[in-house]
């Protein structure tokens, strides 16, 4: 194993380092960060949004050609209306601050998720960052926003059940390849790594379908406290995990 230290990697990318054609990360751990630095909540998940200014940045340096975070599960919204309401002001603003930034970096946004549920204003935003970073070539940023795992593949089974009705697919062309292309996620490669910080071992409901074989990266540190490191730790149990895939390993 190459020996990758903090201080080498933010020189330059460690070049043992398996890079993911597709990283996942879940976010998680802001309002336990707060709690445990005597913070309003509201903090944490201010804080959060640095960490992922700082994923993104990494993701960019390191090369990941795709990047999917978890920022609002369609389950938060059992969250307090306030808490919500807050999350959802800090993605505007996160969108006004950052948008020209992350244009000029050639990054390409996409936002996950149930868009009808959402204020319209917020609709508009959304559409506005895809649409003003659609020619872009770098990164593919998505953003699962009141995105739930189950729901997408149940919204996908339902347009395709609508594609047989309108005759043009046929019932015998279901198949995984079709699924997976119907999916929000749809021409992009499945995540590779999945990274969830906070210290739970769990998904979550976060992109189930495409996470079938994806290796998985428990942190036990707070998403606010996420940095190169931990970053590099990842990508460095990534680098030494065996994927099989069902097989007998291939050597
Ligand atoms: C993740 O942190 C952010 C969102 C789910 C929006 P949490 O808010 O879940 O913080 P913890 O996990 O309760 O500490
Ligand atoms: C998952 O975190 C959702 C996001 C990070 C946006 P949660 O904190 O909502 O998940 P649970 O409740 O621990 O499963
Ligand atoms: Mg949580």
């Amino acid at each position: 194993m190459p020996d990758i230290t903090a201080k080498t990697a933010t020189v330059a990318p460690h070049a043992g380092l398996r890079i993911p054609e597709h990283l996942g990360v879940i976010m998680d751990g802001n309002r336990r960060w707060a709690q445990v630095q005597g913070k309003p909540r509201s903090d944490g998940h201010r804080e959060g949004i640095k960490a992922l200014r700082r994923l993104v940045e990494y993701s960019i340096r390191y090369g990941v050609p795709y990047l999917t975070v978890f920022s609002f599960s369609s389950e938060n919204w059992r969250r307090e209306k306030s808490e919500i309401e807050f999350i959802f002001k800090l993605m505007r603003t996160f969108v006004d601050s950052d948008l020209g930034k992350l244009k000029d970096n050639n990054v390409r946004i996409r936002i996950l998720g149930e868009r009808k549920e959402l204020d319209p204003g917020l609709q508009k935003i959304i559409t506005r960052v895809e649409v003003e970073t659609r020619e872009n070539t770098g990164l593919n940023l998505n953003v699962a926003f009141n995105y739930g795992g189950r729901a997408e593949i149940v919204t996908t089974a339902g347009r395709i059940v609508q594609f047989v009705r309108e005759g043009r697919i046929g019932p015998e062309e279901i198949d995984e390849e079709l699924f997976s292309r119907m999916m929000l996620t749809g021409g992009m490669p499945d995540p590779d790594l999945l990274i969830r910080t906070g210290g739970e071992s769990r998904i979550s409901n976060f992109l189930i379908w495409q996470s079938a074989y994806a290796e998985l990266v428990f942190l036990d540190e707070f998403w606010p406290d996420f940095d190169e490191p931990l970053f590099v730790r990842a990508l460095e149990m990534f680098s030494r995990r065996q994927r099989r895939f069902g097989g007998d390993g291939g050597g």
